[in-house]
């Protein structure tokens, strides 16, 4: 499974000052998601992961300060698990209708900039509630080894951790 990752136009960086353009001709919504220290989107419930799914938004999270790691569940996917190191440079990262997601940040804490693509159904009522996995496919995509995806020389990696042998292999 590739996952997409829009890249943003950088006009000017220098060591305390970046100007970028953010905007994504795919998108007709702007969402802000501040992660004030450390918090989880949606928070645990007790013990259980909680999760999104969208049935009527495509997200694309671009991280604006911090790093935020996203978990992706889609049991439809051949590679049904992925876990998504995402900072700035990674570009804003597309979470298709149907998948399950959560984002964590560290001590630290992160902004992160959506800008999803809503259909004429969407109504935030119904498509903002935290979702336990709760079927035998979710629970087994979610015990499934996961595809990483790392920033690392100026690129996005995506790389499998095999727990026997220790042993990292890039995947691009
Ligand atoms: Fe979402």
């Amino acid at each position: 499974m590739q996952l997409k990752f829009y890249s943003t136009t950088i006009f000017r960086e220098t060591p305390k000052v970046t100007f970028f353009d953010a905007g994504l001709d795919v998108s007709n919504g702007c969402d802000v998601v501040i992660h004030s220290k450390e918090a989880i989107s949606p928070p645990d419930d007790f013990k259980d992961e909680q999760y999104y799914v969208h049935e009527h938004q495509i997200d694309h999270n671009l991280v604006i300060t911090g790093e935020r790691k996203f978990v992706l569940i889609n049991p439809s996917w051949n590679e049904p698990h992925h876990v998504i190191y995402l900072n700035r440079s990674m570009g804003a990262l597309e979470i298709p209708i149907g998948t399950y997601h959560r984002s964590i940040s560290g001590k630290e804490g992160s902004i992160v900039l959506n800008q999803p693509r809503r259909d004429k159904s969407f109504d935030p009522s119904k498509e903002f509630i935290p979702q336990k996995l709760d079927k035998l496919s979710l629970i087994k995509a979610r015990k499934s080894l996961p595809v990483y995806w790392i920033w690392e020389n100026d690129q996005i990696k995506r790389v499998r951790i095999n727990p026997f042998k220790r042993k990292i292999k890039t995947l691009i």
